[in-house]
C-alpha cells in the first residue's frame, strides 16, 4: 500500500537543530540506541520511516528525530527540555492506533515507549500488576498467566500495542462487556507533565478518595496531556474453563434476539459477544486464507464466548458445565439461528475468533479503508450501514462488525486498491462530516474505542458540547500551556 495523506502543517514551533541532538545524547542512557535521528532529511535512517508510518499508512510525517528514553526520569528530562525550547512531541507506543495519533504530522518529535518494557510485578494479594507503558500486551498476558490471572482487556493488535498505548486510547476490545474500561481497572498510573512533573500515582490503593483523581485524566488523552510512563492494573482471574461458539443468522432483529437471550440466560459467565455481517465475512474470504466454518451464505454472524469461574471443579466437570451453557443457550435460540457450531478444542477456538478478529486485515488488504468506529444504539445498525452503502454505491465494498454486546459498530468501507486517491478523497467529502452528524442525530458517539486522534479530530466539536469542549481545552491549556504534546490530535 502506499501513503496516501502527507499533512503539512504550518506552525510555530522551533526548528531542531545539532544542539538539540547532541543535548538528548548526552541525557539518555545507551544514546547509540536511545536517539534516533536523521537530521540532514538524508533518509539514511530507514529505522525512523517505521516511527513516522501509521498502522494504516495513511500518514506519513516528517520527524527527524525518535527518542527512546528507558526510564520515567528520562522521559521527564526530554519533556522539560522540549517544553523550553518549543519543540512538539508525539508520544508512541507500539504504533498500532487506527486514528492517525501515533505519528507526527511534520516534524514533531517521536517519543517511544519501546524502551520501557519493564513489568515490575504482580500483587496476588489485590490481584494488581505493575508494569512500565512500553510493554506489549501479549508479554502482559504471558506473564499473568503463571499466577492464573489475565489483563482485564485484550485486543487484535495485543502483539504489537503497548499497555500505555492501550491506556492512553482507553481501549476497548473484546473483554470490556465483562471486565470493564481500563478507566475502570487502573487504580494506579504514572505520568509526566510536557515541564517534566512526574506524577506518581504508583501507590496502587484500591480505595483512594483524596482529591480528584488526577489518573483518569491520562487514561483515554490520546497523548496530549503527557506521557504515561507506568500503570497499576487490576486484573482478573483466568476463567476456569471457556469455550467460543459462532452463530449464523439471517437477519439483524434475530441478532438482537440472540444478543438478548446470551445477556439473560448466561448472565455473568457470558465473557465476549461480537458480531459481523455478510461483506465483512465476505472480504475475510477474499483477503485471508481463514475460512468460516459456516460458510458465506448468511447475513450476520455472531462470536460468542463462555466462562466458567468455578475453580472446585475438575477438567471434565468444567467442560461439562460450559456445555450445558451452551445447550441451554441453543434451546433457546434454536429457532432464531440459522446454523451454529460449537468449537471442539483450542485451535477451534482460535478459528472462532479469527473469524472475526482478521476482518481488520481484509478489509486493509482490499485497498484504502473508510474505517469508523461508532457507539450507536443497536436498533439503528443496520439502518446506519445501509445510508453508507447508499452513499457510496460500487465504489466500496462496506461492511459492519464489533462489540455488539456494548453497542459498538465498527464500519469499514475500501475502496479497491491504493492508487486510486481521487476517488478516495472524493468518497471522503460525500462522507464527512456527514456521516458524523448522523451519529450525532442517533445520540451515539463518532469514537467508541478509537480514539479522536487527526483523522477525526475536525469533527470532534460536532459530537460533544461546547461547554465540555471547552472545560477540555482549559484542562489541556493548564497541563500543557505551549501546546508541545501531540498537536492537531484531538483538537483540531
Ligand atoms: P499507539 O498507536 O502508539 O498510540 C495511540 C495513541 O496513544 C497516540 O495518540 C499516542 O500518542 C498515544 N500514546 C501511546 N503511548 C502513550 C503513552 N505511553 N503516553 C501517552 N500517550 C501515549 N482498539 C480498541 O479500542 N479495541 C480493539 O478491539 C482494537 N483492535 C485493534 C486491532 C488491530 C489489528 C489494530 C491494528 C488496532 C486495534 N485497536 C483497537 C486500536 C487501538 O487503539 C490500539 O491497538 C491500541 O490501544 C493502541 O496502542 P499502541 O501502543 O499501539 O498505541
Ligand atoms: C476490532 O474490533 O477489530 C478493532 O477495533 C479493529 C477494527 O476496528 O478494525
Ligand atoms: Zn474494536
Amino acid at each position: 500500500p502506499q501513503i496516501i495523506l502527507v499533512h503539512s502543517q504550518n506552525r510555530s514551533y522551533s526548528k531542531l537543530n545539532q544542539d538539540d541532538v547532541n543535548h538528548f545524547k548526552g541525557i539518555l542512557n545507551k544514546p547509540e540506541v536511545a536517539v534516533i535521528e536523521d537530521l540532514e532529511g538524508t533518509g539514511s535512517s530507514s529505522e525512523l520511516s517505521g516511527y513516522n508510518t501509521d498502522w494504516l499508512n495513511k500518514l506519513k510525517g516528517n520527524s527527524k528525530l525518535a527518542l527512546r528514553p528507558s526510564s520515567t526520569e528520562e522521559v521527564s528530562q526530554i519533556l522539560k527540555y522540549c517544553n523550553s525550547r518549543q519543540l512538539a512531541v508525539v508520544p508512541q507506543g507500539g504504533n498500532t492506533g487506527l486514528v492517525g495519533g501515533s505519528v507526527p504530522l511534520d516534524d514533531e518529535i517521536v517519543l517511544s515507549l519501546n524502551r520501557m518494557n519493564n513489568i515490575i510485578g504482580f500483587d496476588k494479594n489485590y490481584s494488581i500488576l505493575k508494569t512500565q507503558a512500553g510493554v506489549v500486551l501479549e508479554k502482559l498476558i504471558e506473564y499473568l498467566e503463571q499466577f492464573g490471572y489475565m489483563p482485564p482487556v485484550d485486543l487484535g493488535a495485543r502483539g504489537s500495542c503497548h499497555i500505555g498505548g492501550n491506556l492512553a486510547t482507553n481501549a476497548g476490545g473484546i473483554k470490556l462487556l465483562k471486565y470493564n474500561s481500563l478507566h475502570a481497572n487502573t487504580i494506579g498510573l504514572t505520568a509526566v507533565l510536557p515541564d517534566g512533573t512526574i506524577l506518581d500515582n504508583m501507590r496502587a490503593l484500591r480505595k483512594d478518595n483524596t482529591g480528584y483523581h488526577l489518573k483518569h485524566l491520562f487514561i483515554g488523552s490520546e497523548g496530549t496531556l503527557g506521557v504515561i510512563t507506568e500503570a497499576a492494573i487490576l486484573c482478573p482471574k483466568i476463567p476456569a474453563a471457556h469455550n467460543v461458539a459462532l452463530f449464523a443468522l439471517d437477519n439483524f432483529d434475530k441478532v438482537e434476539e440472540v444478543l438478548r437471550a446470551s445477556k439473560d440466560y448466561l448472565s455473568e459467565n457470558l465473557t465476549a459477544i461480537e458480531f459481523f455481517d455478510s461483506e465483512s465475512n465476505n472480504i475475510l474470504k477474499d483477503h485471508t486464507k481463514h475460512r468460516n466454518p459456516l460458510g458465506y451464505s448468511h447475513n450476520y454472524y455472531m462470536v460468542v464466548e463462555v466462562s466458567n469461574f468455578d475453580n472446585t471443579s475438575t477438567a471434565e466437570e468444567n467442560t461439562k458445565i460450559i456445555e450445558d451453557k451452551f445447550f441451554g443457550l441453543f434451546e433457546k435460540i434454536s429457532t432464531v439461528i440459522e446454523d451454529g457450531v460449537i468449537a471442539q478444542d483450542s485451535s477451534q477456538r482460535e478459528a472462532i475468533w479469527n473469524c472475526r478478529e482478521r476482518i481488520v486485515e481484509g478489509f486493509f488488504k482490499e485497498g484504502m479503508t473508510f474505517k469508523y468506529d461508532f457507539s450507536l444504539p443497536i436498533d439503528k445498525f443496520p439502518v446506519f450501514l445501509d445510508k453508507i452503502r447508499d452513499k457510496l454505491g460500487d465504489h466500496a465494498r462496506t461492511g459492519g462488525y464489533g462489540h455488539i454486546g456494548d453497542g459498538n459498530i465498527h464500519v469499514n468501507a475500501s475502496i479497491k486498491g491504493y492508487d486510486n486517491l481521487k476517488l478516495f478523497k472524493e468518497l471522503q467529502k460525500e462522507l464527512e462530516p456527514w456521516v458524523f452528524s448522523l451519529v450525532e442525530d442517533y445520540e451515539g458517539s463518532i469514537s467508541a474505542e478509537h480514539g479522536i486522534g487527526s483523522f477525526k479530530a475536525p469533527y470532534f466539536e460536532l459530537n460533544k458540547s461546547n461547554k465540555m469542549v471547552s472545560v477540555m481545552k482549559q484542562i489541556k491549556g493548564v497541563l500543557d500551556p505551549n501546546g508541545i504534546m501531540n498537536p492537531h490530535k484531538l483538537f483540531d
